[in-house]
């Protein structure tokens, strides 16, 4: 065998050892938290839903958005050294040393059955739907439970004096969690109530949008046809294309702002 086909030959080739790399082990301190009364390591700084996943549970339920919106994570907590048992959102309260925590499955509260095509803006409505609005006692615990800040007992007490607007402002941040009814003694279902109250704010009391009025009415008048034809065909790359690029309301934009084509206005 020639010195070249000495070169070449596999057998030749000095297989070099791989260096052998140290592990890295991330800097996160484990820190002893209790799920459902099970005592776990979990890395501090996870939020109370991530440290229940570290731990081995599954949320098949009770788990939505996990960005503090959709309301479907309420849990219960306690710190140690502190009788007072408190809630949270599981996914945006984080795991502090010792804590015992424990998911609150659905919340059964009471949701009345109502038409609402068939509905008022008058107090009474509300009144006879929920009458139980009434047991409120003012003590302020369903405002102490709210993850979003609402003042709930304030809210309450604007629909018990028929403040249908008011309750609704008060509680437009609501993501409907139920933690307010979880602490209530007097078995209020105040996301629900306000929900109703909301409704028909927006339904019942505030003015009617004109320029959503006519816009429907061009929509019906068929003023939009001939450019959705053509979006219909238009291929989906350029259809992105054009999404991508269309002008947008900015976010400081004031009632009178239009787009700078105005074909389609
Ligand atoms: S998962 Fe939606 S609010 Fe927590």
């Amino acid at each position: 065998m020639s010195a070249k086909a000495k070169k070449k030959s596999p057998t030749a080739t000095k297989v070099k050892k791989e260096k052998e790399v140290p592990e890295v082990k991330p800097e996160v301190e484990l820190i002893p938290v209790y799920v459902m009364g099970k005592r776990y390591e979990v890395p501090e700084g996870l939020t109370l839903m991530k440290a229940m996943e570290y731990a081995g549970y599954k949320f098949i339920r009770g788990c939505g958005c996990r960005g503090g919106t959709c309301g479907a994570c309420g849990t219960v907590y306690r710190k140690p050294g502190n009788y007072k048992l408190q809630v949270a959102l599981a996914c945006q309260k984080t795991v502090e040393p010792d804590m015992h925590m424990a998911q609150i499955p659905f919340f059964p509260a009471n949701r009345a059955q109502y038409e609402f095509a068939e509905l008022t803006s008058a107090p009474e409505e509300v009144f006879k739907l929920y009458p139980e609005l009434f047991r409120c006692v003012a003590c302020n615990a369903c405002t102490k439970a709210c993850p979003q800040g609402i003042e709930v007992m304030d809210a309450s007490s604007a629909l018990k004096q028929g403040n249908i607007a008011e309750a609704a402002l008060l509680s437009f941040e609501c993501i409907q969690c139920g933690l307010c009814t979880s602490r209530c003694f007097g078995e209020l279902a105040q996301y629900h109530m306000f929900q109703l109250a909301r409704r028909i704010y927006g339904a019942r009391i505030l003015p009617r949008a004109e320029h959503l009025a006519e816009m429907i009415k061009a929509i019906n008048e068929g003023k939009y046809d001939d450019i959705l034809d053509e979006l219909k065909h238009v291929k989906k790359d350029e259809l992105q294309k054009l999404y991508q690029e269309r002008e947008g309301e900015p976010v400081t934009a004031g009632e009178d702002w239009k787009t700078k084509d105005k074909t389609y206005l």
